[in-house]
C-alpha cells in the first residue's frame, strides 16, 4: 500500500474537491483536504468518501487570509510527523465590484491565491515537511497570459513608474492591497494575482533543493464551480449558463487533471506556467513563454513582495538540507 501524501487547499468546492477525489485514484495513500471552516471540511470529507469509496482522506482547516490558521495547520502537521509528496495550492477567489480586504489589508484575491500559499509553503519547507522529491503545484489561470479579451494583467513596470519611483517590489505590494490609484477592476486584479502566481513559482523554483519542483498550472475555464460567486448576477449566473449550453470550458474533473498531469512530470520541469495555448481558455495545457511571464525582474520582485507581505520569513537554506 502506498504512503504518498497530498495536501490540497480549497478542497471544499469546485476543482479542489474534484482534484482531491482524483488523487485517491492515483497512488496517494493519504489526501489532506483543507477547507476554510470545520463545517465545510466535515461536509467535504463525507462527499469525498461517498464519491470515491476510499478512506484516504483527512480533513483539515485553514483560511489562507488568516495567518494564525496557517501556522496552526503547519503545527498540527509537524506534530503528526506528516511528510508531503504533493502540495496542491488550489484555493483562490475573485472579488466582486468592490475590493474586499482581510485583516492585514490585503485584497482577498491576493491573500487567497498567493500570499497565504506563500506563507504555508515556506513554513512547510523550513520545517522540512515536504518530501525530498515533493511536487508543488499552484493554481494559475489563462488570464495571466495577458491575451484574454476584456481582462488585463496590470503593467507592473508602468504602475511602478507612476506610483513608486520605479520600485517594483513596492508597486506589487500596493497592487496586492488594491488601494488604487484608479478604479478597482476585479478581473484585472485577478489576472494580476495569477500572473504573480506564475512569477512566484519561477522565483521559488530557483531556491528549491534538487529533486523538488514547483509549477503554476491553470486548470482551465470551468463554469460549473463557485469561482464567480462574488461577481454580479449576469457574470455569475447568465454567462456560466451560456457557456454550459455552448460547451465552452471544461468540467471540474477535467480541470483537476491538469494539476495531476503536471504533478507527474519529472524534476527537470520546474518554475513553469502551464495553461491552454493562446486563443484557448481550457483544454490541453502547454508551457507559457510570454515576455511578461519570463521576465526575471518581475519574478524576483514578486517573490520579494509576497515574502514581505507574508511576514518576511525567509526560506532557510534548504538546498542540500534534504537528503
Ligand atoms: N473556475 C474557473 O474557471 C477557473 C479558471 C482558472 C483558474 N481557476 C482557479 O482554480 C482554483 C479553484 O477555483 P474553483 O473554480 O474551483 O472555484 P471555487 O469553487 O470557488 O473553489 C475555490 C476554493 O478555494 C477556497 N478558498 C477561497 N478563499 C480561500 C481562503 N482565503 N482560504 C482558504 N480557502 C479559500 C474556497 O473555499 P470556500 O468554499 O470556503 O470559499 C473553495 O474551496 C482557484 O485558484 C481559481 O482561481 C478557476
Amino acid at each position: 500500500m502506498t504512503t504518498k501524501t497530498a495536501l490540497i487547499t480549497g478542497a471544499s468546492s469546485g476543482i479542489g474537491l474534484a482534484a482531491a477525489a482524483q488523487l485517491a485514484a492515483e497512488d496517494y495513500g493519504r489526501v489532506i483536504a483543507t477547507a476554510r471552516t470545520q463545517e465545510k471540511a466535515a461536509v467535504s470529507l463525507v462527499d469525498l468518501e461517498r464519491r470515491t469509496n476510499a478512506k484516504v482522506f483527512v480533513s483539515e482547516v485553514v483560511d489562507l487570509s488568516v495567518p494564525a490558521t496557517i501556522d496552526a495547520l503547519a503545527d498540527r502537521l509537524r506534530d503528526a510527523g506528516v511528510s508531503i509528496d504533493l502540495l496542491l495550492l488550489n484555493a483562490g477567489m475573485m472579488s466582486g465590484a468592490t475590493p474586499k480586504h482581510d485583516d492585514q489589508g490585503f485584497e482577498l484575491t491576493f491573500s487567497s491565491s498567493i500570499i497565504g500559499h506563500h506563507q504555508l509553503t515556506i513554513r512547510l519547507l523550513n520545517d522540512q515537511m515536504l518530501a525530498p522529491k515533493a511536487r508543488i503545484i499552484i493554481a494559475c489561470s489563462e488570464v495571466a497570459r495577458g491575451d484574454v479579451p476584456m481582462v488585463s494583467v496590470i503593467d507592473v513596470e508602468s504602475f511602478a513608474a507612476k506610483t513608486t519611483d520605479g520600485d517594483l517590489v513596492e508597486a506589487l505590494k500596493r497592487i496586492a492591497k488594491a488601494k488604487g490609484p484608479g478604479k478597482f477592476r476585479p478581473n484585472d486584479v485577478y489576472a494580476t494575482a495569477k500572473a504573480c502566481v506564475a512569477w512566484w513559482a519561477a522565483a521559488l523554483a530557483r531556491q528549491l533543493p534538487p529533486g523538488m519542483t514547483v509549477n503554476a498550472v491553470s486548470p482551465g475555464l470551468t463554469p460549473t464551480t463557485n469561482n464567480a460567486r462574488n461577481s454580479a448576477w449576469f457574470a455569475r449566473v447568465v454567462i456560466p449558463g451560456i457557456m454550459k449550453v455552448l460547451g465552452i470550458g471544461g468540467s471540474a474533473e477535467e480541470a483537476a487533471q491538469n494539476y495531476i498531469e503536471v504533478a507527474k512530470l519529472d524534476d527537470t520541469v520546474t518554475g513553469k506556467f502551464f495553461a491552454a495555448p493562446a486563443g484557448k481558455i481550457a483544454g490541453p495545457i502547454v508551457v507559457q513563454t510570454q515576455c511578461h511571464i519570463i521576465n526575471r525582474r518581475l519574478q524576483d520582485a514578486t517573490f520579494e513582495a509576497i515574502e514581505s507581505l507574508a511576514g518576511g520569513t525567509k526560506l532557510s537554506a534548504v538546498k542540500g538540507v534534504y537528503k
